[in-house]
């Protein structure tokens, strides 16, 4: 197969939901259909047993959250998809950010009865800043939900995305019949039955037919015919290319512990999304899939996922060219020159080597302790990649080691966090002796960042607050001698981050605000500088 052929059957994305939404179910019926898992459960047992086996994932089933990720590939109708998992906790994270620059599209999932939730609003406009394609799948409709109007409606209002709604439910709750598919004219019929069933959807040539009818109330079919009335006269259109763009999202009704309407929606998930397309270097230069140099990015890092291998894991979206185990490359973050020798697929907790990858896969690389979140490996040493999006912590803290004996595991086990981007460090400058803050844009990440280090480093910290609440990067034109204490409002502080650039720390929105009233020349952000620059390429 040649590159061009491998490149067009692949299709690269995540599934984002509020928690509980019914995401880690869908993906399991996702792999069902790959053949990835041969029965329902596995995915949810797999969770369990990882659960069990692991003190870190012992976080993860008390909190009833999912803090991990991981890459399942699979084949499809001749597709070879690659689903990225999103941690799936209410806390913001900044590790889905990352995961969400290396996915070409999503399937946001909705709870219909539910609507749409603080965290899928969130991940939502992270996605829509990308314009990538973007698929609703409204869950649970064997339960009692809202109205499906009100939840099209919802999604155009507060998410500000057009709806169309490809299939549409036929009654709700103790009353759903099935689906209508709108754009083939077809009735898919629901059946209670554990794991749901395959049935073949009947054609109609339209929805006063009796087959449809017979099996409705009355009253169900009267709404379902306004309904659908409605939609075809007031609704968006339905334009492929405005779902490329991100512009509409289409709407697909279902049951993913039924299995109901997800091959629907994946049958059309890869028909109206589209293969892996070009990234723009820093340089504001195109690089095509197609290209011949392989070029990547590292969006991921992640330390001891198997407690039995205790090693580190980057995780890579090839961009260009192919990818092949030994493949010599430049890291064009730091010029050094690598051999990729120690490549790997990741398939929940197993391993495979991998032997060559195309623009869309992702490749686990291990061992290597130099890679560096955003870092490009590229055979073109002219290719880099933007940096990848870092957010203004709202969560300040300090940590301590409150056992001086194990004072080196302590300080190398918060060094690997810090490197994987669990949570973000500064130094306080003018300050008489060296101190580290701690920050994260949700709290949560600093209960990962205890219980890791005493899981995997067998080292004890105690946290401690702090007065800071807000963050801002500041303009490297402004020279740190115009940052005194004079000038800072009362209670804030300069800082350092991780990379040196000078940040101020306040106590509140109000300082904050005083502060940039007060001095409109000191030009601070809550986004680093270089990637305001990078972002105007
Ligand atoms: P998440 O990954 O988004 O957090 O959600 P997950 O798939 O774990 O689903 C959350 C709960 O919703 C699960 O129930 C799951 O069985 C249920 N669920 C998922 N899809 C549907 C659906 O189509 N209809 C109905 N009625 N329920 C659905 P649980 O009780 O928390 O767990 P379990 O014991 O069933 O595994």
């Amino acid at each position: 197969m040649s590159i061009k052929e491998e490149i067009t059957r692949r299709r690269t994305f995540a599934i984002i939901s509020h928690p509980d939404a019914g995401k880690t179910t869908l993906t399991e019926k996702f792999l069902l259909y790959g053949g990835a898992v041969q029965e329902a459960g596995s995915v949810t047992a797999r969770k369990k047993q990882r659960a069990s086996t692991s003190d870190w994932m012992e976080m993860e089933r008390k909190r009833g959250i999912s803090i991990t990720s991981t890459v399942l590939q699979f084949e499809y109708n001749g597709y070879k998809i690659n689903l990225l998992d999103t941690p799936g906790h209410e806390d913001f994270s900044e590790d889905t950010y990352r995961i969400l620059t290396a996915v070409d599209a999503v399937v946001m999932v909705i709870d219909a009865a539910k609507g749409i939730e603080a965290q899928t609003r969130k991940l939502f406009e992270v996605c829509r800043k990308r314009n990538i394609p973007i698929f609703t799948f409204m869950n649970k409709l064997d339960r009692p939900t809202r109205e499906p109007l009100e939840l099209l409606d919802e999604l155009e209002n507060v998410l500000k995305i057009g709806a169309y709604p490809i299939n549409w439910p036929l009654g709700t709750g103790m009353d759903f019949k099935g689906v209508f598919d709108r754009l083939n004219k077809e009735v898919h019929l629901f059946e209670r039955a554990v794991g749901g069933v395959f049935k073949a959807p009947v054609s109609i040539m339209d929805l006063k037919d009796p087959f449809v009818s017979e099996r409705l109330s009355e009253s169900t079919h009267k709404t379902v015919l306004e309904e659908i009335e409605m939609l075809d006269i007031a609704g968006e259109e339905f334009h492929p290319e405005r779902v490329f763009s991100g512009e509409i999202t289409p709407v697909f009704f279902g049951s993913a512990m039924n299995n109901f309407g997800v091959q629907l929606l994946l049958d059309n998930f890869l028909k109206y999304s589209l293969p892996p397309g070009s990234f723009t270097s820093l340089k504001g230069e195109t690089i095509l899939p197609e290209d011949e140099a392989f070029s990547g990015f590292i969006f991921k890092i992640q330390a001891n996922m198997d407690p039995r291998h205790r090693d580190r894991i980057a995780f890579l979206r090839v961009c260009s060219g192919k990818f092949v185990r030994n493949i010599n490359v430049t890291n064009a973050s730091t010029g050094k020159k690598i051999r990729l020798s120690n490549a790997h697929s990741v398939f929940g907790q197993q391993r495979e080597t991998v032997d060559e990858a195309f623009p869309g896969d992702i490749v686990g690389l291990i061992g290597n302790s130099n890679f560096g979140i955003g870092d490009t490996l590229t055979e073109n040493e002219a290719i880099v990649y933007k940096a990848i999006p870092q957010f203004a912590p709202e969560h300040f803290i300090y940590l301590n080691n409150p056992d001086t004996s194990n004072y080196k595991r302590f300080r190398d086990g918060l060094e690997q966090l810090l490197q994987e981007g669990v949570v973000q460090s500064f130094q306080l400058k003018n300050n008489y002796r060296e101190v580290t803050v701690l920050g994260a844009v949700g709290p949560l990440q600093f209960e990962v960042v205890q219980y890791r280090l005493k899981s995997e480093y067998n080292a004890e910290s105690v946290s401690e607050p702090t007065q800071w609440s807000l963050m801002r990067w500041v303009s490297p034109a402004i020279d740190e001698s115009e940052l005194t204490n004079h000038v800072l409002p009362v209670g804030a502080v300069l800082a350092g981050d991780n990379k040196g650039r000078n940040v101020i720390l306040f106590t509140s929105e109000w300082s904050l605000q005083h502060f940039m009233d007060k001095h409109p020349k000191i030009i601070i952000s809550d986004t680093p500088f270089e990637e305001l620059e990078a972002a105007k390429v």
